[in-house]
């Protein structure tokens, strides 16, 4: 819970998709704490009846798979919460998957699956949501990547590959969006302890984990480390960033030495 630093977002409108699990699910019941109302989407419809519980009169949720989701499905969730409440001011894109691509076992059709929900998945979104019928002007988007954007993971270089095309698509959308005053940036969060990590751990092995988990100066992270940020960069207070990549990561890419 952020003691120091408060959030207003009363009668403002927000999408986060990939709210049914880790982060995503942490920034809805952020946003919602902050007075906002919140779409909230993912696939799992009992884990997003889950967070609505905590606010029932501020998040709403919606089922949508990513990597079957067009245009027309957007449209359909996007405009029944517009008519509901008014124009979306920003929206938040959490859902990844990652996914070990190591040469020697590659499997394309899991490679295909990881580029699709962090980047195709992200861009019909951002597609969507920029819409003039759905976004108020001077939207904020927030997109996430990764420090594998930045890092070479070893035997994960869909991920990377994926992570790093959201980096710098994020460079060109924000020239495009800026027509209609929106902001758009993207996340690149450490090593933060959600259902995603503890799925990777098993294919990870033990020996490497414990290296990982040396080197990050300030300890791996939580939901709660990363929150705080995509908050601000939904905020007013962040209306001069457009178009970067803000890394959270307990210092991990600065080194240990
Ligand atoms: N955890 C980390 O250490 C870490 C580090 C760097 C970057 N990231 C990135 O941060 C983001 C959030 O990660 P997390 O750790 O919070 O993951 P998580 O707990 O596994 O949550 C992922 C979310 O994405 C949704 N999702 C996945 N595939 C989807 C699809 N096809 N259609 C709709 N929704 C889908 C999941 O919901 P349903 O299953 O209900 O659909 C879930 O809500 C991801 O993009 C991840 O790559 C994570």
């Amino acid at each position: 819970m952020m003691k120091d630093v408060k959030f207003q977002f009363e009668n403002k409108n927000f999408v986060v998709m990939g709210a049914s699990s880790g982060m995503g699910r942490h920034i809805t019941l952020d946003l919602a704490r902050a007075g906002a109302h919140v779409l909230a989407v993912a696939r799992n419809e009992e884990r997003l009846q889950e967070v609505q519980k905590s606010f029932p009169d501020l998040i709403e949720v919606q089922t949508l798979d990513v990597l079957e989701a067009g245009p027309e499905d957007w449209d359909r969730v996007l405009g029944e919460f517009v008519e509901k409440h008014g124009k979306i001011n920003g929206g938040v894109y959490t859902a990844g998957i990652t996914g070990m691509s190591a040469l020697r076992m590659y499997n394309e059709d899991l490679a295909h699956r990881i580029l699709d929900t962090s980047f195709f998945g992200m861009t019909r979104f951002i597609q969507g949501m920029a819409k003039k019928k759905h976004a108020e002007k001077g939207s904020s988007y927030v997109v996430f990547a990764s420090t594998a954007a930045h890092y070479g993971n070893r035997g994960q270089f869909a991920y990377s590959g994926a992570k790093g095309a959201v980096c710098s698509a994020v460079r060109s959308l924000a020239k495009e969006l800026y027509r209609d005053k929106h902001r758009i940036n993207s996340i690149s969060p450490g090593w933060v302890e959600t259902e995603m990590v503890v799925n990777s751990r098993n294919e990870i092995g033990d020996d490497r984990i414990k290296n990982i988990y040396a080197s990050y100066p300030l300890g791996v992270g939580k939901p709660e480390d990363v929150s705080p940020m995509v908050l601000f960069l939904l905020s007013d207070a962040a209306r001069w960033i457009t178009g970067t990549d803000v890394v959270v990561d307990g210092g991990s890419l600065a080194g240990t030495d």
